[in-house]
């Protein structure tokens, strides 16, 4: 079969042949139908995040998928069924956090991540998975069931940060996301559609005419270019937010959401930067947490629970949402679209089959 793969030494992912896939006992085989590009992947592709499998020189990228499963290989799923995988998997043997059904709270070296870290991920024809890490999608998903993984991340970061907000009264009524790529957007689509806010905000760094500007202003919500206006400063400009989503992955966001939130507030961080040396004022910092009763809580990754709520917020969202946000789904053929990176490109997927065709 045809797999999408990083050989090692290199940056750029190559189609290659792999031989296809025998599920093992609890094991189902899955059909891939597309399968999401992210900022992940970037990292990955440019060697700043992730890692091979043990004693391989090539790892199968890709882990927002949605596939149908061709073999349920004795386990409850029905031939047919359209599926979407979660990607932490045990590191050979389990612990203590993948028995509880948690593996997203599990630190760095009890997971793996497939497309990611140490285990192959599911940018080919055919991939297997345990049963239980495979969350059944209604058919009517199969196209941007790819969109479940990246917005389960959300429903994870927020169900994080409310808790941290749930010993008192506490009514936000504004929010902004840091960071207008996939991720992003996806999250200022729920703060307009699923979480009711009055006042939402999304940041970037584009001159406008740009596609992404145009959806956040078609969401409702402000756009802030941080060129302009630093996140440190948005309470001068547009006053202090209840919520903050950081989805930029720029390290100096974490301290500056610290005072871009209103007293009370809760940030929630989600960007993997690099190592980055710069200076902070970090007992006006402290200060500020205390004296304010703010938050800021990092989250990572996302369990079978959130994948289930992700379903759920999809169907909420509006249709003109996808048509612009999906800027190209691409078979093999066209590979090196899929990983564009440039300005006109938000959300891409590498398409292996299609539902109808099948
Ligand atoms: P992405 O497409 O790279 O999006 C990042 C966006 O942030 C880009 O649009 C970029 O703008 C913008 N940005 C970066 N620095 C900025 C600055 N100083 N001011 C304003 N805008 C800035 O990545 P993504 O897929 O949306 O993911 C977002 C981040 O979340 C990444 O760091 C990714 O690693 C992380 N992530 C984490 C999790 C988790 O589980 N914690 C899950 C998924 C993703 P330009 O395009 O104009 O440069
Ligand atoms: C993935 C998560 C993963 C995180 C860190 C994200 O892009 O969506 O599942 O835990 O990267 O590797
Ligand atoms: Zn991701």
């Amino acid at each position: 079969m045809d797999a999408v793969v990083l050989r090692e030494g290199e940056q750029t992912p190559t189609v290659v042949e792999k031989p296809k896939p025998e599920p093992e006992p609890g094991e189902a085989l899955v059909e891939t139908l597309r399968v999401g590009v992210d900022g992940t992947d970037h990292e990955v592709i440019n060697g700043l995040h992730g890692g091979f499998p043990d004693g391989e020189d090539h790892l199968v990228l890709g882990h927002e998928a949605v596939g149908v499963v061709v073999d349920p290989n004795g386990t409850d799923l029905t031939d047919g069924d359209v599926v979407v995988p979660t990607v932490r998997r045990t590191p050979g043997e389990s612990n203590e956090f993948f028995e509880r059904g948690e593996p997203d709270m599990a630190p760095s070296g009890q997971y793996w991540e497939r497309g990611i870290e140490g285990a192959h991920g599911f940018m080919a024809e055919y991939f297997t998975s345990p049963a239980d890490c495979l969350v059944t999608v209604p058919a009517a998903m199969a196209d941007l069931g790819f969109l479940v993984e990246p917005v389960s991340i959300t429903e994870k970061a927020l169900e994080l940060a409310y808790a941290s907000r749930s010993a008192f009264d506490w009514n936000p009524e504004s929010a902004m996301v840091l960071g207008n790529g996939s991720l992003g957007l996806l999250t200022l689509a729920m703060f307009e559609h699923t979480e009711g806010f009055d006042r939402t905000y999304c940041l970037g760094r584009r001159d406008r005419p740009d596609p992404t500007i145009d959806i956040i202003e078609e969401l409702g919500a402000t756009y802030v270019d941080s060129r302009q206006t630093a996140v440190a400063d948005v309470p001068d400009t547009h006053e202090g937010m209840d919520v903050i989503y950081e989805a930029t992955g720029y390290a100096k966001h974490a301290f500056e959401t610290i005072r871009a939130l209103e007293p009370n507030g809760v940030g929630a961080l989600l960007g993997v930067p690099d190592s980055w040396e710069f200076e902070i004022d970090g007992g006006a910092l402290h200060n500020e947490f205390v004296l304010h009763n703010k938050a800021l809580v990092g989250s990572v990754n996302s369990r079978v629970e959130h994948f289930e709520a992700a379903v759920e917020t999809l169907e909420t969202l509006p249709e003109w949402l996808f048509d612009d946000l999906v800027t190209g789904v691409y078979g093999l053929g066209e590979l090196d679209r899929a990983f564009d990176d440039d300005d006109t490109t938000i959300k891409t997927a590498v398409e292996f089959s299609t539902y109808e065709e099948r």
